[in-house]
């Protein structure tokens, strides 16, 4: 447990919080259909870290006053973000034909792809209509922007599958895109949501951004590095689906000749080991990680002050343990 998990009102508030945002998700997700209602209780199960609307809740905290509750928007823009999440992974999954989330089958490998596409439908469908309950119509224009942006940076990524000549800058556009503008939004809300000054929101998006960013870095890092059983979901689907990631790219950036080829052959081959050996060789897993963990400090250094010190206290936390993690 660190300092800031240790103040207990704060982390009651947030345990509270992620609670209502449970029953939240669950009850706009019910359905007069059995068969609609065990394919949400089996996405339930997905839920892990519930780091976006732990943000939305955080960074709401740290703009109100001592004492004060959050409103009601908190807990249904913070229900809002993971749905959306949610609906990603679950369409993620067929694109990947990953077979593991979260420690369990994914629903396009129990119910097939049809089933997993039309439950990624619903989700999606259900989170905007949670969204419109918040009464502001700010809020869905601002989500509807960024699951656009979202879908966009998935788009991207699909049309420079196999592509070796995918550079860095492009890779951070995608992953700006794909991962980081909801974890941003998740900031950026939960602080306007309480009165942060536009200054303060801004700060707080890139604040989230940049989580964002250094966390698809690691999740890369761990696609390619780590074991099945920890991770939790399958691994090593970019290299199966093409996807150039980080230490891939600075290794063909920074090797010429037989080590750059060792690389290329390796992905060509998708040969994990092979692989793995020539990016080590040439210090490009190492180069991504310490690249995710700048970022992080970047982040951090630009965090602005906020009105309650134990709420800045854990999304500095929040952050260090976005490139700590092994799942
Ligand atoms: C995980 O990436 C996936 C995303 C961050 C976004 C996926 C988005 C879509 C498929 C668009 C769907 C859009 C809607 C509106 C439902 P990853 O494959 O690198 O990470 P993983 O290891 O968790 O699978
Ligand atoms: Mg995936």
């Amino acid at each position: 447990m660190t300092k800031a998990f240790l103040d207990t009102a704060l982390a009651a508030d947030i345990a509270a919080g992620l609670a209502r945002v449970e029953t939240l998700f669950e009850s706009q997700l019910a359905s007069e259909f059995p068969a609609v209602n065990d394919l949400c209780a089996h996405v339930e199960r997905y839920r892990g870290k519930m780091l976006r609307p732990t943000l939305v809740l955080v960074s709401g905290l740290a703009f109100s006053r001592d004492g004060e509750r959050l409103p009601h928007a908190h807990d249904i823009i913070a229900a809002t973000v993971e749905m959306i999440h949610m609906a990603t992974l679950v369409h993620d999954d067929v694109l990947d034909e990953a077979e593991i989330r979260r420690r369990g089958e994914t629903v396009n490998f129990l119910r097939g792809n049809e089933t997993a596409v039309m439950l990624g439908d619903y989700l999606i469908s259900n989170a905007f209509h949670l969204c419109s309950r918040a009464g502001d119509p700010a809020l869905n224009l601002r989500l509807g922007e960024v699951t656009n942006t979202l879908c966009e940076g998935e788009l991207v990524q699909l049309s420079r599958r196999h592509d070796l000549a995918l550079d860095e800058n492009t890779y951070f556009e995608i992953v700006r895109r794909k991962t980081a503008v909801l974890v941003g939004a998740s900031c950026e809300l939960g602080a306007k949501l309480s009165g942060a000054s536009a200054d303060e929101v801004a700060r707080m998006r890139a604040f989230g951004e940049q989580l964002g960013v250094a966390f698809q870095i690691q999740d890369d890092l761990l696609d390619l590095l780590g074991d099945e059983a920890t991770v939790g979901k399958s691994i090593l689907r970019d290299l199966e689906k093409g996807k150039l990631t980080l230490p891939m790219i600075m290794h063909i950036a920074s090797t010429k000749g037989a080590e750059r080829a060792a690389a290329l052959d390796a992905i060509e081959r998708r040969d994990p080991t092979a692989l793995r050996a020539a990016l080590a060789r040439s210090g490009s897993i190492q180069g991504a990680r310490a690249r995710a963990v700048s970022i992080v400090e970047e982040a951090k250094r630009g965090l602005p002050a906020t009105r309650r010190t134990h709420s800045r206290e854990l999304l500095l936390e929040l952050a260090d343990r976005v490139v700590a993690r092994d799942a």
